[in-house]
């Protein structure tokens, strides 16, 4: 397979990354610091570096799940499906949710997703995204919390891949076709 070359620009540094993760759990300790029934669900694989930061950074009890989620079809349709490739290993019912994204693009993802978990009839269910790219939106969602609002680029790095490649930067790069 001959691929396309490309270099990758730095957008966001892990140290600006390292910040804005303290700041937000931060925030997420004191909506969730009433509870011992926190369940953060990472959405594979994406968000994998960016859960595990986060995890270690809230000084709560927490369990972990995973739960992967795969969208096809048209990009431009509203009504595109997404299916769930592999699901959580425990029920939420009753208990406080936090789904953990890489980037909120369309929408389409974290909108089925959040839709999905909430019919599991959670005591609270809150989102939070690293990555947001507002100009992309396709269908009304607002996860709430985001890392950095970003314009419409292709990024990599810190659990983002381009083709499988490049989740292993410690940074998020823009990807640039030379
Ligand atoms: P949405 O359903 O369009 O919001 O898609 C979100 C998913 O698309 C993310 O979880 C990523 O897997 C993927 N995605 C969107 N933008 C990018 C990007 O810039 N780089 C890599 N993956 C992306």
């Amino acid at each position: 397979m001959t691929e396309r070359p490309y270099v990758i620009d730095e957008m966001i540094s892990a140290k600006s990354i390292a910040a804005r993760v303290e700041a937000l759990c931060r925030e997420i300790a004191q909506e969730f610091g009433d509870t011992d029934k926190l369940v953060v669900v990472g959405l594979l694989r994406g968000s994998f570096v960016f859960i595990a930061d986060l995890v270690r950074e809230l000084d709560l009890p927490i369990e972990v799940d995973f739960l992967e989620a795969s969208s096809y079809g048209d990009a431009t349709e509203s009504s595109r499906e997404v299916r769930i490739l592999k699901d959580l290993r425990g029920a939420v019912e009753g208990r406080d949710v936090l789904v953990v994204e890489d980037i909120v693009d369309t929408g389409h993802t974290l909108n089925h997703v959040t839709n999905l978990l909430a019919s599991r009839k959670p005591a609270r269910l809150k989102s939070i995204a690293l990555l947001d790219k507002p100009s992309r939106r396709e269908v009304d969602f607002r996860a709430d919390w985001i890392g950095f609002e970003i314009p419409d680029e292709f990024v990599v790095g810190y659990g983002i891949d381009f083709a499988q490649r490049n989740r292993n930067l410690p940074f998020i790069g823009k990807v640039r076709f030379t």
